[in-house]
């Protein structure tokens, strides 16, 4: 699974896995891949550190990368506590009605909420940026709009190509206007904040849009049989977020949701607003069908629904509320019926994509091995 792109990057094969998981990040580098990790949970640089000395130390000394989380609109020069303030009474004291309808114990005295939204705010971005470049990272990612221009040029001075989520081919060009190196088409079936067109659709439009900067399919791919065919509409790799979640590498510190996730059909996700203001695919739960009842206050946008629920769901995770308890994760959930590790995702991958390019050769009428 070679392209133009994995070989300008030094690795095996063109697929990308974005993940909160250091463990993961770097076990889809050490298998082949480009292991990127989500940087949106880290608000105290410390903690990032620690978490990208870890990856140095097991990464093999293969490439990886860093995404980052900076919103096109900004909340510019405004502090969280001002941002906080901005949230209406109504909204809390329905969180608070729907956390006591299920009985969702409070956090102990003092314990932070696991979960914080600042990430979401340029300015913790920036704190993130000046850990990260302080490491060998290959690749920056931005999710929700190309980052600024001054983080572009940075990237570019150390070498580091930047790449950027787009549900669009407008968006798609926007990027390339802004100077980025890569593209990663996410279409409506990904887990995490999608568009509304499908990968089908979206890869080539986005391919001929951009050309000639590489293209990354993202959003459903599960299996080597889709890896080809995102090659065949012309994407240089492939971008996976959802598939690792169910990985024995990675981190869930919830043995219900880990459940939930292998239990789940294709049709049990849902692209709601309730997470962080912005559409994001997740597990369909009683939290999301609260959220999404018009009988209900309905969505704050971001980033303040995010600030609003943060507390709520550390709490729904620490207790494990069944009913209530979700992540963000795509529409593949329902390819992820087991927990296996991350080479072995990887060699499920090879063996899919060989027995797709042998298909298409007998189709094609060549014979001989691929
Ligand atoms: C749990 C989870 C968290 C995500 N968080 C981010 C994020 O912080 N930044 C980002 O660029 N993309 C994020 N995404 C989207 C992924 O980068 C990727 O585009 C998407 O998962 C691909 O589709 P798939 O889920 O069908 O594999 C997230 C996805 C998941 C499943």
């Amino acid at each position: 699974m070679q392209t133009e792109l994995s070989r300008k990057l030094g690795v095996e094969h063109a697929v990308f896995g974005f993940t909160p998981f250091p463990a993961v990040a770097a076990a889809i580098s050490r298998a082949g891949g480009f292991g990127v990790l989500g940087a949106v949970r880290y608000t105290a640089p410390d903690d990032l550190k620690r978490d990208l000395d870890w990856i140095e130390a097991h990464v093999g000394g293969r490439p990886y990368g860093l995404d980052v989380v900076m919103p096109a609109k900004k909340v510019a020069g405004v502090s969280e506590a001002e941002v906080e303030a901005m949230i209406p009474e109504g909204h809390r004291q329905f969180v608070r009605d729907t956390l006591a309808t299920y009985g969702v114990p409070e956090l102990a005295e003092g314990e932070a909420s696991g979960w914080r939204i600042t990430g979401w705010m340029e300015q913790v971005a920036r704190t993130q940026l000046d850990v990260a470049f302080d490491y060998p990272i290959r690749l920056l990612a931005n999710a929700l709009g190309s980052p600024p221009a001054d983080v572009v040029a940075r990237a570019h001075d150390r070498n580091v190509l930047v790449a950027a989520l787009a549900g669009s081919a407008r968006h798609a060009r926007k990027h390339q206007e802004a100077g980025i190196d890569i593209v990663v088409a996410q279409g409506y079936e990904a887990g995490g904040h999608t568009g509304e067109i499908a990968s089908m659709v979206l890869t080539p439009e986005v391919v001929e849009a951009v050309d000639p900067l590489p293209v990354l399919a993202a959003g459903g791919i599960g299996s080597g049989q889709q890896v080809a065919a995102a090659l065949t509409l012309g994407a240089q790799g492939v971008w996976l977020g959802s598939i690792w979640l169910t990985t024995t590498e990675a981190d869930l510190h919830s043995p219900a949701l880990t459940r939930k996730l292998l239990a789940a059909g294709s049709g049990d996700t849902i692209r709601s607003r309730a997470l962080t203001g912005k559409p994001a695919r997740q597990l369909r739960t009683e939290w999301t069908e609260a959220w999404d009842d018009p009988a209900g206050p309905g969505t704050l946008p971001m980033p303040l629904q995010g600030l609003l629920v943060a507390e709520a769901v550390s709490r729904i995770q620490k207790y494990e509320v069944e009913s209530l308890l979700g992540t963000p994760v795509g529409q593949i959930v329902g390819r992820m019926t087991s927990e296996r590790s991350v080479q072995a995702v990887f060699d499920d991958l090879t063996r899919g994509f060989e027995q797709a390019v042998d298909r298409i050769n007998r189709i094609a009428g060549r014979s001989g091995p691929s």
